[in-house]
């Protein structure tokens, strides 16, 4: 079997579809190439060329799609992003940020300063 073609985020924020680009989305870690298929788009080509190059997960679940658009979009697919860029785990879920916390800070003052600028 061939192997699945690997992309990084910058790679995919490229095929934007601007200066005759390709135009690429992604939705939930795989790659689409969707350059001819947004004309056929039943909501026209501007929904989808809002997330040209970019993450569509949220959007394309917000629009509430069919299986039948689910269908299509599994079609177009061209590749996946690298492993250490994912978004989502094995099981297609949001993978938990890790956010690093600068020794001396966290997010009880980081509020505090908040409610000062309030209150002053
Ligand atoms: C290749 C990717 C996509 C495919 C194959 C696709 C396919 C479809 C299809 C077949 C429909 C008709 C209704 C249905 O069967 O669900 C539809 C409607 C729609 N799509 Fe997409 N779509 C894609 C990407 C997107 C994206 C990225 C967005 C938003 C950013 C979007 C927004 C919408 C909206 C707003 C509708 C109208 C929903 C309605 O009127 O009920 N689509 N799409």
């Amino acid at each position: 079997m061939a192997a699945v073609a690997r992309y990084t985020w910058e790679e995919v924020a490229t095929h934007n579809g601007k200066n005759g680009s390709s135009i690429w989305i992604v939705y939930k870690d795989s790659v689409y190439d969707v350059t001819k298929y947004i004309h056929e788009h039943p909501d026209g080509p501007d929904s989808i060329m809002e997330v040209a190059g970019k993450d569509s997960t949220k959007d394309f679940d917000a629009a509430g799609h069919s299986s039948d658009a689910r269908h299509i979009l599994a079609k177009l697919k061209i590749g996946e992003i690298v492993e250490e860029e994912k978004k989502y785990d094995a099981n297609g879920k949001k993978k938990k940020k890790v956010v690093a916390v600068p020794p001396g800070k966290n997010a009880r003052s980081c509020c505090n300063v908040i409610t000062c600028g309030l209150v002053a």
